[in-house]
This record gives C-alpha cells, sequence and structure tokens, in this order.
C-alpha cells in the first residue's frame, strides 16, 4: 500500500466533510474518487495533500502517518496534486508556470533554474504543450490550462498524482486526450488517484473506485462492483450505470 487511511475525519464548524473514511491506494494503481457535488472528494484529496489538517484518523504515505510531515514538504516526499480551479500565475510564460513545481516543492527540490526549465520542457513534451511553452498562461484555453495543471504536477517527479476533477469542462475529444495522458502517466509508473465526475472515463481508466457519499464511504471496490451497488446507484449513478454489468464501460 502506497496511501493508507484510517479513521480518515474532516469537519468545519458544525459540518462533517469526511465522516471516519478507511480506504488504501496500491502503488501503481489508478484509484477512483466518485460521489455527489460536496460528497467530501476534494476535501479528501486536500488532506492527502496536508492542505487541512485531520480533524480525527490517520493517513500513511508509504507506512509514514503524513502528520509527522510538514504540509510544505508534502510534495518532496512524491505527492503531488492538481486543483479544481486551475489558477496558473499570469505573468509568466507556460513554461515558467510549469518550472515553479520542480523549483520550489519536487522530490528533487534545490535543484537549478536551468535543470527546472529542462523538466519543465520534457514534462510539455510530455503533455503535449511544448509548441506553447513560450505563450503566457493567459492565453491557453481551458484544455490547455488543465494541460498545464497537469504538466506541473508531473514536472515534481510524483510517486504519487492526485487528479481532482482535471476533465471537468472539456469537450469529448479533449476527454479521450487527457483520459490517454492520464494512463500513460500511470504507465510511466505514477499511481493516481482521480476524482472524476465522467463516469466512462474514471470506470474505464480506475483499478478501484472509492463512492464518498455526505462525507461517507458508502463503497469501495472494482468498477463492475460500485456500479452494480444498490446505495451506489440511489446516491449518484441512476439509471445509466447503475445495471450489474459484466465490463467497465468504455469510451
Ligand atoms: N474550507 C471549507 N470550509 C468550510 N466548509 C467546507 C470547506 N471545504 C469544503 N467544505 C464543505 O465540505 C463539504 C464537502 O465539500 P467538497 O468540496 O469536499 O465536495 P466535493 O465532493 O469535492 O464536491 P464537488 O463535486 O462539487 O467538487 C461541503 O459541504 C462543503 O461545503
Ligand atoms: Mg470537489
Amino acid at each position: 500500500m502506497i496511501l493508507e487511511g484510517r479513521g480518515v475525519t474532516k469537519c468545519f464548524g458544525g459540518v462533517v466533510a469526511i465522516d471516519r473514511v478507511d480506504f488504501a491506494v496500491e502503488k501503481g494503481e489508478i484509484f477512483g474518487i466518485i460521489g455527489p457535488n460536496g460528497a467530501g472528494k476534494t476535501t479528501l484529496m486536500n488532506l492527502i495533500s496536508r492542505l487541512h489538517p485531520l480533524s480525527a484518523g490517520e493517513i500513511r504515505f508509504r507506512g509514514r502517518p503524513l502528520v509527522e510531515v510538514p504540509a510544505h514538504a508534502v510534495a518532496r516526499l512524491g505527492i503531488a496534486r492538481t486543483f479544481q480551479i486551475v489558477r496558473p500565475f499570469p505573468g509568466m510564460s507556460v513554461r515558467e508556470n510549469v518550472a515553479i513545481g520542480p523549483l520550489f516543492g519536487g522530490a528533487g527540490a534545490r535543484r537549478s533554474v536551468l535543470e527546472c526549465l529542462r523538466r519543465a520542457d520534457e514534462t510539455l513534451e510530455i503533455v503535449g504543450l511544448a509548441a506553447r511553452r513560450d505563450a503566457p498562461v493567459t492565453a491557453l484555453t481551458l484544455a490547455g490550462r488543465k494541460r498545464l495543471e497537469l504538466a506541473r504536477a508531473l514536472a515534481m517527479d510524483p510517486e504519487l498524482l492526485l487528479l481532482d476533477e482535471v476533465m471537468a469542462g472539456l469537450n469529448r475529444t479533449e476527454v479521450v486526450e487527457v483520459k490517454d495522458l492520464v494512463v500513460a502517466i500511470n504507465r510511466r509508473g505514477v499511481t493516481i488517484v482521480v476524482i472524476e465526475h465522467v463516469m466512462e472515463v474514471v470506470m474505464s481508466i480506475s483499478r478501484r473506485i472509492l463512492v464518498l457519499h455526505h462525507g461517507q464511504r458508502i463503497a469501495l471496490g472494482t468498477p463492475q462492483e460500485v456500479a452494480s451497488d444498490e446505495r451506489v446507484v440511489a446516491a449518484y449513478l441512476g439509471k445509466r450505470y447503475g445495471q450489474p454489468r459484466a465490463e467497465a464501460p468504455t469510451l
């Protein structure tokens, strides 16, 4: 197990955003998190990346409790993430935005600026943004900014990559491109936790899926298992994915 959560709980005032959730992510897998709006998906990711402190419970990364790690050092441990709301540094180029990741946070932090720019170029090549590297980030479309987010996280050489709705707002063609990219990154050996509302995608790429509802875990299993789980169908999937099926749907 690369990542393990036990009794993970987060309260905001009176709101229990994450309620005693247990989960474990295996090294090398794509682990999906799904659930209705407000279910607690982003909050769980914020707890893993230490953006928020836990209210109760424990999360371990490679066996080590994350509470022992200062929040700013999490990326250096090998955990990188994207944000649901993409906020690039507006005054900088695409390439400079990507170089910031390894410069300030990545696994091999304290590299030289030159090395970080080189790393940015390699990563922009992987995500298909190499031709735009000198463009101002403000010139990118939404799909471009999502790729930039992926590149910025990837440039940090993570062992574990947390993706929060990298496909939201993209058209069908762009969704397929980003899906293929996520699978390609996973094949390079990066374990991925992915929050996604595009069901065809999350069902086809995830090995296992955690389903949250009102902060609670209502299911955890293979795509086939969660798609045929009555509670999951009632809370989230509805009829379309609710039929028990032999295989995960593909795009
Ligand atoms: N910083 C915060 N302060 C107070 N409440 C918060 C905070 N962040 C999240 N919440 C609350 O926690 C609950 C879970 O929110 P969260 O953003 O994790 O949901 P989500 O599953 O990511 O939803 P979506 O699919 O809309 O992105 C919601 O009730 C939300 O209002
Ligand atoms: Mg969210």
